[in-house]
């Protein structure tokens, strides 16, 4: 006989963001950039467990749980929980607890902030059942942050407009990536504020499918990321970054992601663990890894 019981535990990877071309095309009238990029989502990510408990608790564990500044009101985990909770008219927040491993850098242009809080939301629609309609989920996932509605369905996806308009992107071959950060943090406004060029051409149009990698490559070789020379003036560790990336020949392209300082390089599926040891060697201070890019 099937019994009533508590929900489950549930787990889920909430992958990294990389922006394999980032274009600035514009500024809005209320300071926010107008942007055109082709998103991927590696498997490589935090982890996030929710599951019963006698009240609301949020513990935060894993390498980089000490550089988030605790379970305090701004953490998007929590604003994505009391978003929830308030678009579901539901009066407090669910016994739950939610165990965030912080896996990846914070403030590392890789989105794990964002893919936290919209991790959360479809794990908080599994939880409790109530599931809203996309267009509901993609606006309580907007109020958030500009990245975050992109996180909700991690797949290859082209972003325009702040980031909010969303569009299927080309299907990719199989191919690994690898990333590192040199374990400095990049503010995203101080980078849009350094950036000199705010109307940059658009993103190319890519096509529906990319049969190899070297197809991927020739497309990403005419696409930039507007924010990579400003970064850098920021955080100069990014040029030696992307010069250790591009000094191994089984890397194709190097670039960075997002506002910074994390870089990927695009190499063969299975190059990617070699590459990402090797790198370990001559470079212990720096984090690092690889995986599969989808
Ligand atoms: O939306 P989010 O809180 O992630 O953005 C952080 C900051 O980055 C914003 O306050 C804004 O200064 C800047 N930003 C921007 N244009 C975007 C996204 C973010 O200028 N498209």
């Amino acid at each position: 006989m099937v019994q009533n019981s508590l929900p489950s535990p549930r787990v889920e990877l909430a992958r990294a963001k990389v922006n394999l071309a980032l274009h600035i095309t514009g500024q809005r009238s209320d300071g926010y950039h107008l942007l055109e990029s082709l998103v991927v989502f590696p498997q490589i990510g935090d982890r996030i467990a929710l599951e019963p408990a006698d009240k609301f608790e949020l513990v935060l564990e894993g390498p980089f749980a000490r550089d988030l500044d605790g379970p305090t009101d701004d953490n998007l985990i929590l604003r994505a929980i009391r978003s929830f909770v308030t678009a579901a008219g539901q009066p407090q927040h669910p016994n739950i607890r939610v165990t965030l491993t912080k896996r990846l850098p914070i403030a590392s242009g890789i989105g794990g902030g964002s893919s936290d809080a919209a991790t959360t939301l479809r794990l908080l629609e599994d939880y409790t059942g109530i599931y809203f309609p996309e267009e509901k989920l993609h606006q309580i996932a907007l109020s958030l942050g500009a990245d975050v509605p992109v996180c909700l369905f991690p797949e290859t996806q082209i972003m325009r407009g702040i980031g909010e308009q969303l569009s299927t992107g080309p299907s990719l071959p199989r191919c690994g990536v690898v990333l590192i950060n040199p374990k400095v943090v990049v503010s995203t406004p101080d980078v849009f504020r350094t950036m000199k060029e705010r109307d940059n051409p658009a993103l190319p149009a890519p096509p529906e499918h990319f049969d190899s990698i070297k197809s991927l490559t020739g497309y990403l070789e005419d696409c930039r990321n507007d924010m990579q020379s400003a970064a850098m003036e920021l955080c100069p560790q990014i040029t030696e970054v992307i010069s250790a990336l591009s000094a191994d020949t089984r890397i194709k392209i190097a670039r960075m992601s997002g506002s910074g300082a994390t870089c990927f390089g695009l190499c063969e599926p299975n190059d990617a663990m070699d590459i990402e040891r090797d790198l370990r060697i001559d470079h212990p201070e720096w984090w690092i890894a690889s995986g599969p890019i989808s």
